[in-house]
Order: C-alpha cells, then structure tokens, then sequence
C-alpha cells in the first residue's frame, strides 16, 4: 500500500504522514527534507537557489546533510521552495523518491507532488489542508520552541509567499490529486487529525 500525502507547509502533512507510518508500519519519506538539502547544499556554497545551475549542483548532496537540524530553519524552507520550482532539480531527484515509494509492501511519502507526479498509482491520496493564519501559528510556535522569535505577521507573510511560490510553478505545481481526499485539520487536534487520516485509509482499502 501507497500512501500519498501532500499539502501546504504546516498543514500537518508531516505529523500525519509519520502517524499513518507508524501506524500501519510502513517506511516513511519526507520528501521535503530532500528539497531542503539541495538548498542548504546553494547556500553552504554561496550560490544562488535561484540559478538552475547552482541548484542542480545541490543535488549531489551528501545523505548526511539529512540530518543536520539547520534543514528545519525558515531560510533553508524558502531555498528549498525556489530550487524545487527548477524542472533539471525535480528531474534530478524523481527517481529517488520513486524507488522509495514502489518498495514491496508499501509506504508513506509526504510533499507536494506525491499523489500528482511521484506516485499517481498510490492507493491513498490525502490532500492535508488549513488556513493560512492556523500555519502561521503553529509555525510561530514551532519556532518559538526552537528558540526564534518572529512576529505573527512575517510567519503569515512567509507562509504565503511559500504557497506563491509552491502552487505557481510550472513544473509539478502543489495542487490536489483528482483522487485525492482533503482533510481540513485547521480545527482538530493532532490526535483527532491523525484518526480521521487512518479513518480515510481504512475506507480506501475497503473500497480496493
Ligand atoms: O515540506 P517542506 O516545507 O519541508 O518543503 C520545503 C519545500 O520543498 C517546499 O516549499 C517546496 C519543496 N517541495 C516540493 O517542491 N515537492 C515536494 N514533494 C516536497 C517539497
């Protein structure tokens, strides 16, 4: 089974995607974090995430990059949201992530293009939404809990200029799956999120 999770940053795609992981013991990728290291790779190099050349050079990072907890910083986020606009990037990083979602007994993959480009035979697609202003929030709390402290206002501006960017492209833009069913956590806990996602699973293989 293919789980495919895709939505907006701080929608709680990620808490979900690792939720339904645990849950139905399934590997789990988050592929943002692949994105990110491509454009913590530009900036360690002083490039400029905006070059097609630059940023394809990031692809060649090293898988210990993964881990490093500078791949969480809002500055790494908005490297990672301009090199994933960049077709030669996306190309470049396709196959990987493929591999991962086509291993025998399944898995769970969160991002933005899972359930349009990277695994459109998924047998579940959750589109993981919430209001712009509840990101805002729960990225500023996030944030706060790793000691950096930003106004309301320039989470909710960088929050919207991320969606610019991630729904605008040309290439595998951030948009819902056809088949792919939305789930509005703005108002439920994490808990009541995670139960509606398995909730959502269990109807689709019902139906399989
Ligand atoms: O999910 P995230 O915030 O860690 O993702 C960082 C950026 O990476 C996001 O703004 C756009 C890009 N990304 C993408 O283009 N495709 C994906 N499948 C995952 C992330």
């Amino acid at each position: 089974m293919i789980i495919a999770v895709d939505g907006p940053a701080a929608s709680g795609k990620g808490t979900i995607a690792r939720a339904l992981a645990r849950h139905y013991g399934l590997p789990h990728l988050d592929t943002g974090l692949i994105y990110r290291a491509v454009g913590a790779s530009v900036l360690r190099e002083e490039g400029d995430p905006a070059s097609e050349g630059d940023a394809l050079a990031g692809c060649s990072f090293d898988d210990f990059l993964l881990e490093d907890p500078w791949l969480k910083s809002e500055e790494v986020g908005k490297a990672a949201s301009i090199v994933s606009a960049h077709p030669l990037v996306r190309k470049a990083l396709l196959l990987r992530q493929k591999k991962f979602a086509a291993q025998p007994g399944g898995a769970v993959l969160d991002g933005r293009d899972i359930g349009t480009v990277i695994a459109p035979e998924a047998e579940v697609k959750l589109y993981v939404k919430a209001t712009p202003m509840i990101r805002a929030q729960r990225r500023q709390l996030e944030q706060r809990k790793g000691g950096v402290f930003e106004s309301l206002d320039k989470v909710l501006a960088d929050i919207r200029a991320r969606d610019e960017r991630d729904t605008k492209r040309a290439e595998a833009p951030l948009r819902p799956a056809d088949d792919a069913v939305t789930l509005d956590t703005s108002f439920l806990s994490i808990e009541a999120a995670v139960q509606k996602a398995v909730g959502i699973v269990e109807a689709a293989k019902a139906k399989a």
